[in-house]
C-alpha cells in the first residue's frame, strides 16, 4: 500500500536556508549578457588544456586510483606556493595552501570556520554578490565600509570598528578585494594596503584578502598583496584559476596561517576540488601561465576600450563610469532617482542583461548604479549591446 511519502519541509534543518524563490541567473543566458564576469570562450585554451590532460594522465594517472591528499594535490600548491613568492611576494609553505572548488568554496568554508550567527563582517560598501550570499548564509552581520578610487577608507574602517565595538560588536574579519575590487574594479596602492593592515593590526581583526582579479591586470603599477606586508600573521588569503583559465575548472585556493588552514581541513573534510581538473591546470599552468595571461589582458583590455566607448558614446553625459586597470567590468553611476532593479525586466525583454547596483550591497543601496561584464563579448556584441541598452534606458527618460 502506497504511504503518505515524505515530508522534506519538515525535517530539514532549522539553519538551512528557505526554498529560493527566483531562477538562478548562472542557468539563464542572453545575447547581451552584461551581468556575469566569465573567461572569454574565443580564447579558453581548450587545446593546450587538452594536451596538457594527456601528459598528465601519462605522467601520474594512476594517482586517479587514489583519494587526492586532503588538502590537494602537493604539486599543485608548491606551483602555487612559488607563482604567488615571484609574483605577489608571498612567503607561503605549501602546507598553507588549500585547494578549493573555486574561491566560492575557500569563502565558505573560511565564513563557516569563524561566523556564528550575528557575528559581524566588514567589506567593501559593494562587494561580490556571492561572498554577500555566503555571510548572508552564515547569518553574519554585513557592516559594508565607504570607498573612494582606491576602494576600502581606512579612516572610515578604523570608525565603523570603533562604532561596532562600542555596540557590542564581535568582528571576524574584514573581507576586501583589494585589486580590481568587484564590482568597484579599484585598485589599492601600496600606501592605501599599508593603512588598510595596519588598522585591521591595531583592532586586533583578521582580514581576508580576495585576489582572484590579480592576474587581469592590463594598465599601471601592480601594489603587493596585503598578505605580503603582513608580518603578524593576520591576513588570509584566496584565488582561483577563474579568471585566468576559467570558472568551469572549479579551482582556487585559501592559503593564510597554518592554524587556519588546518582548521579549513576539518570542516572541508578532503571535499576538494576534481583531482582531474587539478591535474589539467597543473599541467597547463606550468607551461602556458604567461603566455595566457598576456592574451587574455590584451583581448579584455581591447574589450573595455569598446565598452568605454559605447557608453560614452550611447549613454553620454547622464553616466559616470569606472575606468578599470583591469578585471572583467565596468560600474557604471547613472542619475539619481534610476531603478536599475526594476529596469533590468525592459532590458532582459531586449534580450540584454545586467548587474543591477543593489545586488552588489549588503544593505541593497546603489539603485542608480549597474555592473556591466565585459570580458567574455565579443566587441560587435558589446557596441551592439550598450547601444540597445541606451535605448531602453532612453525609453524609461533614464539618460535624458
Ligand atoms: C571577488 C570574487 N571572489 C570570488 C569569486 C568566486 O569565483 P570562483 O568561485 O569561480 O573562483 C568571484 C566570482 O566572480 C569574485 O568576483
Amino acid at each position: 500500500m502506497p504511504g503518505s511519502g515524505v515530508d522534506f519541509n519538515g525535517l530539514f534543518g532549522v539553519n538551512t536556508p528557505p526554498r529560493p524563490d527566483t531562477v538562478n541567473p548562472l542557468t539563464q543566458r542572453f545575447k547581451y549578457d552584461f551581468a556575469i564576469a566569465f573567461a572569454d570562450p574565443g580564447t579558453f585554451p581548450s587545446a593546450d588544456l587538452h594536451k596538457a590532460l594527456g601528459r598528465a594522465l601519462e605522467e601520474e594517472g594512476g594517482d586517479l586510483a587514489y583519494y587526492p591528499h586532503p588538502q590537494g594535490h602537493p604539486a599543485m600548491r608548491e606551483l602555487l606556493a612559488s607563482t604567488l613568492d615571484q609574483g605577489r611576494g608571498m612567503k607561503l609553505s605549501p602546507d598553507q595552501i588549500t585547494l578549493t572548488a573555486g574561491s566560492m568554496q575557500a569563502l565558505v568554508l573560511l565564513t563557516e570556520l569563524f561566523v556564528d550567527p550575528g557575528d559581524t563582517l566588514i567589506t567593501e560598501e559593494f562587494l561580490y554578490m556571492g561572498t554577500i550570499r555566503v555571510m548572508r548564509r552564515f547569518k553574519a552581520n554585513i557592516v559594508g565600509v565607504g570607498t573612494d578610487s582606491q576602494g576600502m577608507r581606512p579612516d572610515l574602517l578604523e570608525e565603523r570598528i570603533e562604532e561596532l565595538r562600542a555596540g557590542g560588536a564581535r568582528i571576524k574579519f574584514i573581507y576586501t578585494v583589494p585589486t580590481f575590487e568587484n564590482p568597484l574594479g579599484t585598485d589599492m596602492g601600496l600606501q592605501r594596503r599599508l593603512d588598510i593592515l595596519s588598522v585591521a593590526q591595531r583592532s586586533g581583526i583578521p582580514i581576508l584578502e580576495d585576489d582572484c582579479y590579480v592576474d587581469l591586470r592590463y594598465e599601471g603599477e601592480a601594489s603587493p598583496s596585503i598578505y605580503s606586508l603582513d608580518d603578524s600573521g593576520s591576513v588570509m588569503y584566496c584565488g582561483s584559476s577563474s579568471k585566468i583559465i576559467g570558472p568551469g575548472m572549479r579551482l582556487g585556493w585559501v592559503a593564510g596561517p597554518r592554524e587556519v588552514i588546518e582548521r579549513v581541513g576539518t570542516i572541508q573534510l578532503g571535499a576538494t576540488p576534481s583531482q582531474f581538473s587539478v591535474l589539467a591546470a597543473l599541467h597547463y599552468l606550468r607551461e602556458s601561465r604567461e603566455e595566457h595571461i598576456s592574451e587574455l589582458t590584451r583581448v579584455y583590455k581591447s574589450r573595455r576600450d569598446t565598452m568605454l566607448a559605447a557608453l560614452g558614446e550611447h549613454f553620454g553625459p547622464g553616466a559616470v563610469t569606472s575606468r578599470p586597470d583591469g578585471g572583467m567590468f565596468l560600474w557604471v553611476k547613472l542619475p539619481e532617482g534610476t531603478d536599475t532593479p526594476a529596469l533590468l525586466g525592459k532590458a532582459k525583454a531586449k534580450d540584454i542583461r545586467y548587474g543591477p547596483g543593489p545586488i552588489f550591497s549588503p544593505s541593497g543601496e546603489g539603485a542608480n548604479y549597474l555592473r556591466l561584464a565585459y570580458a567574455h563579448l565579443d566587441e560587435d556584441v558589446i557596441g551592439e549591446g550598450i547601444a540597445e541598452l541606451a535605448k531602453v534606458f532612453e525609453a524609461e527618460g533614464v539618460l535624458g
